[in-house]
This record gives structure tokens, sequence and C-alpha cells, in this order.
């Protein structure tokens, strides 16, 4: 039951609009209050006096309507509501949202909107497969944007098959319900994710060890990113000189060792996010008294390799976590190496990011990342790597969203 809920729905332009106002219907059954925004667009396949003859109120249609600005205004039209429908959602829609266009109606109250957004496209396959939309499907799920369908079958206005028909009604009320159900803002509620991060510490000798520069910052954002979404987080930390994340239980270890005890302790879990800087060797003759300085010469140190943690928990036959997240810290062709790495450790996607010394990254607070999945390469903006973490988790509760 959606009682008292309160839905934005804006319907895009496009043939499947019709099928918008059969969902209007629905959701008033279920007790909803539904205000409608429609695009210039729309207006050509289904009549605003339709819409709101079913929604029970007026529509709206004009940014710079004195009336309507009068009645309620844009800003409140976007924040009025439990959560924003746009459905159908065009090619053309999500291009101008995932570039933050605001020229009409749509468009100013989905960048103006501090709600959550389901989106519900519709559109010839052809344009959905096309790369500019799957670039901007990306850059709005980034931006937490929800989906439903599209559907596959066949197009109305062309017989053409495939991937582009508008969920039907009852399953956007489905996943209208879900959606406010699960909390909105919080799409890994009921979900464990496991994260590793920071550097390790192999001992020479009880006094001295050899470590990297990771200051675990971006680990420990995604942690944080992941308890703020609603997930039970588990953070395997190396030694770091950040305070423990709120709301996560954090485990600390030293080495590499320790740090796969740790992983394997907390399984199950949904997903896990390889971040930390594991140390690939250890000490093998490492001293269990101080190392003197005497007669013979500096110590010669054997190393030995160390247990590949993301490799060990993404090629396990059981309890393996459903999405499986590799990290790869490149100095130099860090495509290349990304994908040569997803293929040869077993996950599913890898966070590729380069830090070269001219880059900052090491230590510093903005990070320029690369998701690199079996479908291919994105490519990030910089930004801070707290807008990095919520990107990430946002993708991750949407491709388990996906696999529920
Ligand atoms: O091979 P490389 O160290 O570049 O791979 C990086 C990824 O592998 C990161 O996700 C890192 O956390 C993980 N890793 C690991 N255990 C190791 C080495 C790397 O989990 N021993």
């Amino acid at each position: 039951m959606l009682s008292s809920r309160r839905i934005l729905l804006i319907i895009g332009g496009g043939i499947a609009a019709y099928k918008s106002l059969d969902l209007i219907r629905r959701l008033r059954e279920r007790g909803a209050s539904v205000r409608v925004v429609m695009t210039a667009a729309a207006q050509h396949f289904v009549t605003p006096l339709a819409a709101g003859s079913i929604a029970g109120e007026r529509v709206y249609t004009d940014l710079f309507s004195q009336a309507d600005e009068f009645d309620i205004g844009h800003i409140r039209l976007a924040r009025d509501c439990d959560l924003v429908v746009v459905a159908p959602a065009t090619a053309d829609l999500m291009a101008k949202v995932a570039q933050g266009l605001a020229n009409d109606l749509a468009s100013t109250v989905l960048l103006a909107t501090d709600r959550p957004v389901l989106m519900a496209p519709a559109m010839n396959p052809r344009m959905w497969a096309h790369p500019a939309t799957r670039r901007n499907v990306a850059a709005l799920e980034r931006d937490g944007v929800a989906w439903v369908g599209p559907n596959e079958g066949e197009m109305a206005e062309s017989g053409e098959r495939g991937v582009g028909r508008m969920a039907e009604p009852l399953e956007i009320v489905a996943a209208i319900e879900r959606r406010l159900a699960v909390g909105g803002d919080k799409p890994l509620r009921g979900r464990r994710v496991l994260v590793t991060s920071g550097p390790t510490h192999e001992p020479i000798d009880p006094v001295r060890y050899v470590a990297n520069r990771s200051s675990g910052k971006q680990g420990h954002a995604i942690a944080a990113a992941a308890a703020a979404a609603g997930a039970e987080v588990v953070l395997v930390s190396g030694p770091v000189a950040l305070p423990d994340p709120p709301g996560v239980a954090t485990v600390r270890v030293e080495t590499a060792r320790e740090m796969l005890a740790a992983v394997e302790k907390a399984l199950p879990v949904d997903a896990a996010v390889f971040a930390a800087a594991v140390a690939d060797w250890r000490v093998d003759n490492a001293g269990q008294q101080k190392l003197k300085k005497g007669a013979n010469g500096p110590p010669v140190l054997t190393l030995v390799e160390n247990p590949d943690i993301l490799a060990t928990i993404a090629h396990r036959k059981s309890n393996r976590p459903t999405l499986v997240v590799g990290f790869a810290a490149e100095t130099e062709r860090v495509l290349e190496h990304a994908k040569e790495k997803l293929a040869r450790k077993g996950c599913d996607w890898i966070v590729a990011n380069d830090v070269s010394i001219e880059s900052g990254v090491m230590g510093g607070d903005r990070n320029t990342v690369h998701l690199v999945t079996r479908d291919g390469v994105e490519s990030w903006p910089t930004q801070s790597k707290e807008d990095v973490a919520r990107g990430l988790v946002a993708r991750i509760a949407a491709a388990l969203e996906g696999k529920r």
C-alpha cells in the first residue's frame, strides 16, 4: 500500500506515455497522491486534461507560467513528494538530466529535487544501446537514480524487437513500493558489505616493517558510504591514522595474512570491496629480536609472496560474495593493467586509479578512477574520495538490486 505517499510523476514524450495514465490510476488505487509534470513532447501523446482527470489535480507543464509559479513554484514541486518517478524516461530527458540541463519544467524539477528518483526508460532498442545513452545511464546511476526496466519486447512504433519497452505500470508500482519501503536513500538496507582499507605492515623485526604509502582514505570512505546507504559493514583495515568510521564494525590488522583471516571471518557478504594496498611480499626471515648492526654487514632480507586476498575470495567455490570489487593502483598504462587484472583475479569489477607521484592520489583527498567491468570502461571525473565512494556504493546497490 502507498497510502499518503506522495509521488511526483514526470511524463516524458514517448509513445509509452499512454501507459503512464494507467500508472496514475494504479498508484491512486493504492492510496498514493500523484502530482503530474508533463514535458512539451509528452503532450503530443497524452493530454494534460486526461492525466489531470485521473490524477485528480491539475497537471504542471510550464516553467514560465506565472499561474503555476504562483500556485506552487518549481522548487516546491521538486521537493513536496516522497519520490520522483520519470515514466517514460526518454533518451532526451535522461541526457538532459545526466548533463544537469534545466531548460523546461521537467528537467528543472529533476535538477532541483532532493528526493530519490526512479526512472522507467522507454526508447528504441538502438537508442538504448547507443554509447551515449550507456554513458548517461552510468552517470545517472552514480547520481543515485534507480531504474525499472526497460523490458525486452516489440516496439510499438516500428515493430522492432529488443530492449527498450517501458516497464508495465504494475512493475513500476512494485518498484515504487520497493523504493519507498527500502527507505529510498538506504538502497543497501539488509545487505552486508565488506571493505578492506589501508596498507599492511610486514615486519622485518619487532620494531621495523615494510609498508606503502596508502592512507586508507578511499577504503574508509567506501565503508562509511556503504553504512550511510543502510548496509551492515565490516571494515578490515591495516594500520592507518584515520578514525574508525561511525556505524561500521572495524577490524584492525597489521599484516596481509591477518587481513586475509579477518576477511574470511567476515563472510558471507553480499559485496566485497578490496581497497587495501596489501603488501605483495613479506619478509621470510623476519628477526624475532631487533636486528643489530654488526661485523657481518647489513642483513639480507628474503621476501616471500603474500596471499592475494582479492583473488582468494573471488575464486572461492562457497560463500563467494555476489559482487567482488578490486582496486588497481597503477603508475602507468592504467586501463590495460586493470583489464588484465579483472581477468586474472576473477573479480567482477576493478576500480582503476593512477597513483603515479604526479597524480597526487596517494594520501590526497581527490581521486580519478575508471570503473572497469566486463561490459567496458567508465572514466569518472576527478572528484573527492567521498564522492567516488558514494558513486561506487550507488553502483553496487544497483547491481545487487538487479541480482536480487
Ligand atoms: O595486484 P595488485 O596488488 O595491483 O591488485 C590490487 C587489488 O588486489 C586490490 O584490490 C588489492 O586490495 C588486492 N590485493 C589483495 N591481496 C594482495 C594484493 C592485492 O587483496 N596480496
